[in-house]
């Protein structure tokens, strides 16, 4: 229970680049900063490379926690579209093209190429080669942040971006997903010039993780069948996952879209036209139904449109009638809307919806 080296524990980063083997990485240890959760990864990161006004892209929509670390070092967010199959190579390729015109500095790239959170759609591995070339070919960091690489439904681990090009990918991972969040471990995988910089922002923020931690995660991967877990772990999700799914097909009214994610917690839905989501969350709320808007997803203030749905706590039969609910509050949603038109849903909420618990 002494101070650790500012990189981590050694046995732990040597079971983290096991870990990161099953997605094609070959890593050394001395690759590998331990941090508290990938989260501090994004923030030390972010602290390193972000001076105010610096672009950052990343997808659209795009996960939370990261774009809060963004705001905080007063990143300027660009967002990029994706499509089912992930981020758009194209879309990619000409913001790139149109910030280096406009004299915009872009550092880095995030994505979460795997089970996106929110959108939980996956980058086909055709768009991966192309994805790094892009960055290349304009000197563009990418930060690869990849909490639900294991728990895909079909199959292997997709390989890692930075397992095609080390030099220019930063790999965030974490126990968050596979072992437990509360424990707070993740890391980050870097090339050697990021990784000196990596260890001495961790210094300065932590001194070092806490050893407890990393010893409670070093000995669950040296002692226990954490493949295995691993294993149960997506069995679990997949049946969530199919119950949110069966649930939608079942009772959404038209005009709601959502995708199909192969792995990963999240479904993004769309609701139909002149609905807003974060309006309609405190009449969900009265419903015992709850989600996240999609506005916490963008920098920029789309997102009124879409919802996260997650389907990772709950047993099935809680997420079908979730589901239900939920369906319900967007069928009312519809009715306000064809009666008063969409300013009706925006405003006021709370005047037709008894209960000050929903305030
Ligand atoms: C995409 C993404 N990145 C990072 C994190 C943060 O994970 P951690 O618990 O390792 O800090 C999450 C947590 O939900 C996440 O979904």
């Amino acid at each position: 229970m002494q101070y650790c080296p500012a990189h981590g524990d050694p046995g732990l980063r040597e079971k983290i680049c096991e870990v990161m083997a099953l997605e094609g990485i070959h890593a050394h240890p001395d690759d590998v900063v331990v941090t508290v959760g990938s989260q501090q990864a994004l923030d030390l990161i972010t602290r390193i490379f972000i001076d105010p006004g610096d672009v950052v892209l990343v997808e659209a929509p795009s996960y939370v926690g990261a774009l809060g670390a963004f705001a905080a070092y007063q990143a300027n967010v660009v967002h990029v579209p994706m499509d089912d199959d992930g981020l758009i190579p194209e879309a990619l390729d000409e913001k790139v093209r149109s910030l280096a015109a406009a004299g915009q500095r872009v550092k880095f790239l995030y994505t979460v190429p795997n089970f996106h959170n929110p959108a939980g759609v996956t980058l086909a591995l055709p768009r991966r080669r192309r994805i790094l070339e892009i960055c290349a070919a304009a000197g563009l960091l990418v930060v690869e942040d990849n909490p639900y690489g294991l728990l895909g439904f079909d199959g292997e681990p997709l390989r890692a971006l930075r397992a095609d090009d080390p030099e220019g990918v930063v790999y965030l991972g974490t126990f968050s997903k596979t072992f437990a969040s509360g424990v707070r471990v993740g890391w980050a995988a870097a090339p050697p010039a990021v990784r000196d910089k990596l260890v001495l922002a961790a210094e300065s923020a932590v001194l070092c993780h806490s050893s407890l931690a990393q010893l409670l995660v070093r000995e669950y991967l040296y002692t226990q069948p954490w493949r295995d877990q691993v294993k149960i772990f997506r069995e679990l999700y997949q049946q969530r996952r199919d119950a949110m799914l069966g649930a939608l097909d079942a009772v959404m009214p038209g005009g709601c879209h959502w995708t199909r994610p192969a792995g990963g917690f999240y479904v993004w839905l769309q609701l139909p036209d002149g609905l807003d989501s974060k309006a309609m969350l405190p009449r969900a709320v009265s419903s015992r139904v709850a989600y996240v808007p999609g506005t916490g997803f963008y920098a920029d203030g789309q997102g009124a449109e879409h919802m996260r749905l997650s389907y990772c706590f709950p047993e099935p039969d809680r997420i079908r009638e979730g589901v239900r609910r939920l369906a319900g509050v967007i069928e009312a949603e519809i009715e306000l809307r064809d009666t008063f038109g969409s300013g009706g849903t925006h405003g006021n909420v709370g005047v037709d919806t008894p209960g000050p618990e929903v305030a």
